[in-house]
């Protein structure tokens, strides 16, 4: 079923001509995709690969169009490549970026000092976790912090941060939700969670850059991006849209999580992005009866890693109740329990991330090779 909103925006779409051709781009085929939800809106162009470049100022006109309809929040307007494009006699021009990649288009969230990723191969090892606390921990130091969930599938900020406040819309924006002293945005507060997500992967990213660049963030110190697992579209859009100032990889220290973990720096390697270094989490078990240490996973897998890899070890979190039991229930350890050995843990890894990332340029740390 097709809602007002659906409706009221592809009629704008039926508005919005392709310069080259004359024709509204909803009679020339060109919409590849859109998806609609609580306001927010993705739609994804369809065209030839050769004229992707050439078509910036009708992605640009169609979010113009689409965020002049009554009760769209926000909207982004991604570019894809024709599927059947005829072979083309023209000149050989660069092919359009991946997934959501807008040839010339200006970089997001220039107004942030620092944008740290929080990022590992594999999923579940406390990524979200890290982002969280250290987040917490740099905006206790007195930083102005962003905090941002690049997980569109799985967004974990909604739980742990402990709110579901839908974010209210200033002049056009969407203003961040405060929490905890810190700035927050993640898909989880704009739409729905318990309906599952079907948008086609360009849309994804359309949506990832909708929470940077329409966003009311303001200037802000240092960002932390909670990134999803992998090594997939999202590390590729936030290394092709945002100045990445560094990367900082969780690891548990199991021999499968490391090989994760070093594939993850691998990644960032590739795409030049400074590894600040790894954090080791879930290093060892601390009963909470008897303060027994038990090393489960074999702990200091991550360390040695490090070493062998030349980047820099950043610390280590046990695995303990609290911090499963208050994180989840949105309140971050460092907050809530500032004076245990893990909210200790998470504030030196916070100064020495902060140390490395107001660095100049260039002097986050040598360039590491990985075999
Ligand atoms: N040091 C820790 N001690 C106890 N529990 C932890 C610790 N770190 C993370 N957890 C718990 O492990 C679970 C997974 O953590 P988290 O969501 O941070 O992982 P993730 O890497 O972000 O996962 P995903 O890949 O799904 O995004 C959560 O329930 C979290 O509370
Ligand atoms: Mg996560």
């Amino acid at each position: 079923m097709v809602s007002g909103l659906e409706a009221a925006v592809r009629a704008a779409l039926g508005r919005v001509r392709d310069p080259g051709t004359g024709r509204d781009i909803v009679s020339a085929g060109m919409i590849g995709g859109v998806a609609v939800r609580d306001g927010m809106v993705q739609v994804e162009i369809a065209v030839p690969r050769e004229r992707a470049r050439a078509m910036e100022p009708l992605r640009a006109a169609v979010e113009a169009a689409l965020r002049a309809v009554p009760g769209v929040l926000s909207a982004s307007a991604v570019l894809t490549a024709h599927r059947e494009a005829p072979p083309s006699p023209a000149p050989a021009q660069a092919p359009p970026q991946a997934h959501g990649g807008r040839p010339g288009a200006a970089m997001l969230l220039q107004e942030v000092g620092a944008v740290i990723a929080v990022a590992s191969g594999k999923g579940g090892v406390g990524k979200s976790t890290t982002a969280v606390n250290l987040a917490v921990a740099l905006a206790q130091k007195g930083l102005r912090v962003g905090l941002l969930d690049a997980d569109i599938y799985g967004p974990s900020l909604p739980q742990m941060l402990g709110t579901t406040e839908k974010p209210r819309t200033a002049e056009g924006r969407i203003v961040p939700i405060e929490r905890w002293g810190l700035k927050a945005m993640s898909i989880g507060f704009l739409v729905d969670q318990e309906t599952p997500m079907v948008w086609r992967g360009p849309m994804v990213m359309g949506a990832l850059e909708q929470m940077m660049s329409q966003v009311e963030w303001g200037a802000l110190d240092v960002m932390v991006v909670d990134m999803p697992p992998g090594t997939g579209d999202t590390q590729l859009t936030m290394s092709q849209r945002v100045a990445l100032r560094g990367a900082v990889i969780v690891s548990t220290p199991q021999d499968v999580a490391l090989l994760d973990a070093r594939r993850g720096i691998r990644m960032f390697e590739k795409v030049n992005v400074p590894v600040l270094g790894l954090v080791e989490n879930m290093s060892y078990f601390c009963c909470p009866n008897c303060n027994h240490r038990s090393e489960i996973f074999g702990h200091g897998g991550a360390r040695a890693e490090a070493v062998r890899l030349g980047v820099e070890f950043l610390g280590e979190l046990p695995l303990t109740l609290a911090v499963r039991e208050l994180s989840d229930a949105g309140r971050p350890v460092v907050l809530a329990a500032p004076d245990t050995h893990e909210a200790a843990a998470y504030r030196a890894i916070a100064d020495r991330v902060w140390e490395k990332a107001s660095a100049p340029v260039g002097t986050a740390g040598p360039r590491i090779v990985v075999d």
